[in-house]
């Protein structure tokens, strides 16, 4: 079987070669030339492991995985931390990304020939390879942050006759040697705010792409464009990528004091039963605040806390709207918070991610509802 045939097909049929040149990019570069040859998929073992797919022991299932449409291969866990040689556990930091969401975000981008563009996180060169395509090697610059990629990613880039301008470092300062930009694409995660540098680094008229979120939800693909040194735009749909490595939501949870009891004003059943699109728009008003489950059944608890981890709220499924249904550590109740941000998201009518836009400038970063006069930064 022609995997890389199936691919095309199935990102034919997902619709995201909308302009010619993406097809003729995705036919031009070899994805093989870019994915190790053991990585791991988003898939786990029944002891909660990453499964690890090994060319030299299945060449056909290893083909299958480089060639899924939807599903990225993981690369590296735990910044490197943990070796590829079986099923691992730990946070994903990077990947070669999924095909769907990587041509997605390129038409987006909007990239013409002869552009200059810059990329946030080279990782394997896969992904860069795709932009050589189609601007040439010498309009393209990317930043990886970590060093063993970086070299990896140069090498495969080079070994496939790709000679763009690779740099270690941090992708959130930019690179003004090779500035200005008429593209920026990100293929890692912000998180709440655009980075100065890549605001004043774009030409006027350009354009940023960049998968964009909170604590709460890391779900946006946001797309600006640059006037007069004013980065404006809308969320365009949603994506899952890694974070930016220093941007990284914090776990810890610090020494707490005494809990307190309180009562629930809403259902959590309907306040976190919603969709990807309904977290992030909640997020947006409770960026700083992260959330996980625990417990089954009659067990089954909300647990939530904000960044410096002073803050804890869990919430009760089971008999929620019982006095002493939530229980709050340190000064803010978390819960009250997302329920009013909920709350506002309701009163507007449940607006989808597209109606929300960002614009930003030397003063500072705004939030907007349809269009930028409609200013619900304060709002939310
Ligand atoms: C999801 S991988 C994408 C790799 C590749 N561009 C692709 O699409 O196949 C994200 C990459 O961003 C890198 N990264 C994270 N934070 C970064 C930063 N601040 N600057 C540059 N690269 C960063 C990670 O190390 C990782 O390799």
């Amino acid at each position: 079987m022609d995997h890389k045939a199936w691919c095309r097909t199935a990102l034919e049929a997902k619709g995201v070669f909308r302009t010619a040149w993406l097809l003729d990019a995705f036919d031009a570069v070899d994805r093989t030339a870019f994915v190790p040859a053991r990585f791991w998929v988003p898939e786990k073992d029944g002891a909660g492991r990453y499964l690890l797919v090994d060319r030299e022991r299945d060449e056909e299932a290893w083909l299958r995985a480089v060639y899924d449409s939807h599903r990225s291969c993981i690369t590296q866990i735990d910044d490197g931390a943990v070796a590829s040689t079986g099923p691992a556990r730990g946070d994903f930091t990077s990947s070669v990304s999924a095909p769907d969401i990587a041509f997605e975000k390129l038409c987006h981008l909007e990239l013409a020939a002869g552009q200059r563009v810059f990329e946030v996180g080279s990782g394997l060169g896969f992904h860069t390879a795709l932009l050589c395509e189609r601007v040439g090697s010498q309009q393209v610059t990317a930043k990886e942050v970590d060093p063993g990629l970086t070299a990896a990613g140069l090498a495969n880039l080079k070994r496939a006759g790709y000679t763009p301008a690779v740099v270690c470092g941090d992708g959130l300062k930019g690179w003004a040697q090779r500035a200005p930009f008429d593209r920026l694409i990100s293929t890692a995660a912000l998180r709440n705010r655009i980075p100065t540098a890549w605001r004043e680094q774009m030409s006027d008229g350009g354009i940023i792409v960049t998968p964009f979120g909170t604590a709460y939800a890391n779900a946006g693909l946001l797309k600006l464009t640059l006037r007069g040194g004013v980065a404006s735009g809308r969320f365009v749909g949603g994506c899952s990528y890694m974070w930016v490595r220093s941007q990284r939501p914090g776990r810890r949870i610090g020494e707490l004091g005494e809990a307190r009891t309180t009562v629930s004003a809403l259902d959590p059943g309907e306040v976190m039963q919603g969709t990807w699109q309904q977290d992030f728009v909640v997020g947006l008003q409770v960026p700083d605040i992260s959330f996980a489950h625990r417990g089954e059944g009659q067990d089954r608890e909300l647990q939530l806390w904000n960044e410096p981890g002073t803050c804890v709220t869990q919430v009760r499924y089971d008999a929620w709207w019982e006095p002493g249904a939530v229980t709050v550590w340190g000064p803010r109740n978390l819960w009250d918070e997302v329920v009013g941000a909920f709350t506002v998201w309701c009163e507007m009518g449940r607006p989808d991610i597209t109606r929300f836009g960002l614009t930003v400038n030397a003063h500072g970063q705004r939030l907007w509802l349809d269009n930028p006069q409609h200013d619900i930064t304060n709002r939310l």
